[in-house]
């Protein structure tokens, strides 16, 4: 079964506004009923097609080097629908010395794109950092002619390929002021609208962005920003979007996000997440994972509920792409894919925040008050599973799959310890899980749990999951037991 991306014209901001608030009540049953009953379901299970469902895109940075993954880029072009290179347009690659050009390397990322049906964000433009020593070191009387001589060069050629460009990045710093870099200091705050003016004359049609970190939640910066497009808009100055990068810490994905991208709406700009990552102090727990899923739904939900939000961007494919363990020592898993490219419980909760999910609950387990883990276990209650229920999702391409299978303990007692059995369809081999062990990989299989999760309060529930390969028939076994006790589905 082949994914198709589905092309909407134009974000339907009426119709994704309503989504975002029946979302997550009215449509779980129809969803599971659609998802479990064929193909156009099991297509809404990837982030690309349950984000243009709902009108909006979901992106991934990719760099040069990743293009030579094959797992990587497979994952890329079956899950995302929008590239943003990770380093290949910026000016110490595309003009390392004074009018000399290379663009061999964004080329290779656009023709990666266009051959796998996705669009590109052009990263960027005017930025303080991967700059040429060449550039900062020019008299200030030069910086203005080089500035407007990159942009249009770089601009022309990427004319017709690139959705949008972060125009200028990064120019606040974090108490508002702008940053002093060599374009401010050689041409005040005016460089922001001459370099939009510039990249506008050179490609009309690309979506004209400032891009910044920090800007997520209503503080000085984003208040600064703010300003600088109420003020561009006000002269006529070509601004189409603002871009919030998203770089989070675990659990501290700002509370007014979703109000303050709204103002910025509200001036006549399109908004997107252009560089989502949430990090985590390592080693992750299955707590930080669940905390994690959280956020990026979050994160997801205040998109939809903008309705000038275009879209979200992750910073690179898999936890292996993240630039945070080389910025952040002690940090990483940010992303929501693991080292291995399996998905992690915040892919799950994105697909279900974007209504793809056959879940109806968190895919992480958030025991029940009354369960302490002393209250009810007993030696008996090991392998006498009280009723359950499994929900499952499937995200398939031409000869692959993944398959996330939530576990909900439906019973009045603790599970300690369970085997889940259920019967692969014909021709799906498995080659990965996450969260379990299944064995064999074919037919008639057992997934059984790992040390940290065997435990299942009353009301708790875990999602595994597994890749498999298949030959045409993806669909998801008719049904589970878990410890000997056949479970209810939904
Ligand atoms: O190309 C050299 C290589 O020759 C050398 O051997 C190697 C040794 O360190 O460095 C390589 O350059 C690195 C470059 O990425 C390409 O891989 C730089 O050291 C490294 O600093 C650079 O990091 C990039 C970073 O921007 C620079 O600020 C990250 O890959 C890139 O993901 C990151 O992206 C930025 C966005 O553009 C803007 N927003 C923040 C985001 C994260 O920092």
């Amino acid at each position: 079964m082949s994914v198709r991306t589905r092309r909407l014209p134009q974000p339907r901001r009426a119709q994704r506004a309503l989504f975002a608030t029946a979302a997550a009540t009215a449509s779980a049953v129809t969803l599971a009923t659609l998802l479990l009953a064929g193909q156009a379901g099991a297509a809404n299970t990837s982030l690309k097609s349950a984000a243009e469902a709902k009108g909006v895109y979901f992106g991934t940075a990719l760099t040069q080097s990743n293009l030579s993954n094959s797992t990587l880029t497979s994952v890329a072009s079956s899950q995302f629908d929008m590239v943003t290179p990770g380093n290949e347009m910026k000016w110490d690659t595309t003009e390392p010395s004074n009018g000399s050009y290379n663009f061999a390397p964004g080329d290779q990322i656009v023709t990666y794109a266009q051959s796998s049906g996705m669009r590109v964000r052009g990263h960027n433009l005017v930025w303080h950092s991967q700059l040429p020593s060449w550039v900062s070191s020019l008299p200030a009387n030069q910086v203005q002619a080089a500035m407007e001589s990159h942009i249009t060069t770089e601009a022309t050629h990427y004319k017709g390929k690139v959705y949008s460009w972060d125009v200028v990045n990064e120019p606040f710093n974090d108490d508002g002021t702008l940053r002093q870099d060599v374009f401010y200091t050689a041409m005040g705050s005016g460089y922001i609208a001459d370099a939009l003016r510039t990249a506008h004359a050179a490609d009309p049609n690309a979506k004209l962005y400032l891009n910044d970190y920090n800007i997520e939640g209503e503080n000085a910066k984003s208040n600064a920003m703010y300003s600088l497009v109420q003020s561009l808009k006000s002269q006529g100055v070509p601004i189409d979007g603002v871009g919030f990068e998203s770089h989070f810490i675990l659990g501290q994905v700002p509370t007014t996000m979703a109000a303050n991208m709204q103002r910025f709406a509200a001036l006549g700009v399109n908004v997107a997440v252009t560089e989502l990552d949430d990090r985590i102090q390592l080693p992750a727990s299955s707590a930080n994972l669940a905390q994690q899923a959280s956020d990026f739904a979050t994160v997801v939900n205040d998109c939809l509920t903008v309705s000038g939000c275009v879209g979200v961007s992750q910073w690179g494919v898999g936890d292996a792409d993240s630039w945070i363990p080389g910025a952040f020592s002690g940090y990483g898993a940010a992303t929501m894919y693991d080292g291995n490219y399996q998905p992690k419980p915040a892919y799950n909760a994105v697909v279900a925040a974007l209504g793809g999910s056959t879940s109806t609950s968190s895919p992480t387990p958030t025991p029940s008050a009354s369960a302490s883990p002393s209250a009810s276990p007993s030696p008996s209650a090991t392998g006498a599973a009280g009723p359950c229920k499994v929900a499952d999702s499937v995200s398939a391409w031409n000869t692959g799959m993944t398959e996330n299978i939530t576990i909900t303990n439906t019973g009045s007692s603790t599970i300690n310890g369970w085997s889940l059995r259920f019967t692969l369809p014909t021709g799906q081999t498995v080659t990965s899980a996450w969260n379990t062990t299944i064995t064999p990989a074919t037919g008639p299989v057992t997934s059984t749990n790992l040390s940290y999760n065997g435990t299942l309060a009353p009301g708790a529930a875990i999602t595994i999951g597994f890749q498999a390969n298949q030959t045409g028939n993806a669909s998801a076994p008719g049904s589970f037991t878990l410890n000997g006790s056949t479970c209810s589905r939904g």
